[in-house]
């Protein structure tokens, strides 16, 4: 692998934080890396079969990808089998609902001919609900940077590593939660 092409959405940065740690570490594996924000991304004009790998990234938002994530992927053209990963912010990962929230978007993503090989979630300090402490942000940051280079790695080494979803709130939730879709364009 030589060159990773990574898409991300970001509302408050924490997405963006990962990206650019993310990046780094690519680099690091003698990686080139292009990120485009997905708002951005008619403004340029991206071949993607010049890339070896597509990454996405976005933040969980009720229990799903934003609407804005599910759209450009929608967007993309067909693939043959693009080796892409995924990664997703949240602001708890031991809600298990949380884990699914790619469900939609890796369906999404293989009916274009993406193959989704690696699907991680990665907690990052809350930007809605509730406010963490301070002491509790750093921490969270602080787990995060240990984690992003052995997620790095296993995307480098094309290592598979996909949740088991199949338990029925995990994918129930995550649906039912898309009725905050309808109130999107409103807002
Ligand atoms: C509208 C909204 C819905 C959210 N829903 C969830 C959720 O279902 N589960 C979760 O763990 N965090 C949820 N979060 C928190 C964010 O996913 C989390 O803080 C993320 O890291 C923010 O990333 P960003 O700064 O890149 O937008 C939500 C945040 C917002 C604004």
């Amino acid at each position: 692998m030589k060159k990773i092409c990574m898409y991300f959405f970001s509302g408050t940065g924490m997405t963006k934080y990962v990206v650019d740690r993310l990046s780094a570490e690519f680099e690091r594996h003698h990686l080139s890396v292009d990120c485009f924000k997905i708002e951005d991304a008619s403004m340029h004009h991206v071949t993607l079969s010049e890339y070896d790998a597509l990454g996405i990234a976005y933040p969980t938002h009720a229990l799903n990808a934003p609407k804005i994530v599910i759209n450009f992927v929608k967007s993309l053209p067909q693939s043959n089998d693009m080796n892409t990963f995924i990664v997703h912010t949240c602001s708890s990962e031991n809600h298990r609902a949380n884990h699914a929230s790619s469900n939609l978007l890796i369906k999404k993503l293989s009916k274009r001919g993406y193959r989704v090989f690696n699907n991680q979630l990665i907690e990052m300090p809350s930007n809605f609900a509730h406010k963490d402490s301070e002491a509790e942000v750093i921490n969270t940051l602080k787990r995060a940077d240990k984690r992003i280079p052995h997620i790095a790695k296993s995307v480098v080494a094309l290592k598979s590593h996909l949740a088991n979803n199949s338990f029925s709130s995990k994918k129930v939730l995550p649906f039912l939660a898309r009725i905050q879709w309808l109130g999107a364009p409103i807002t």
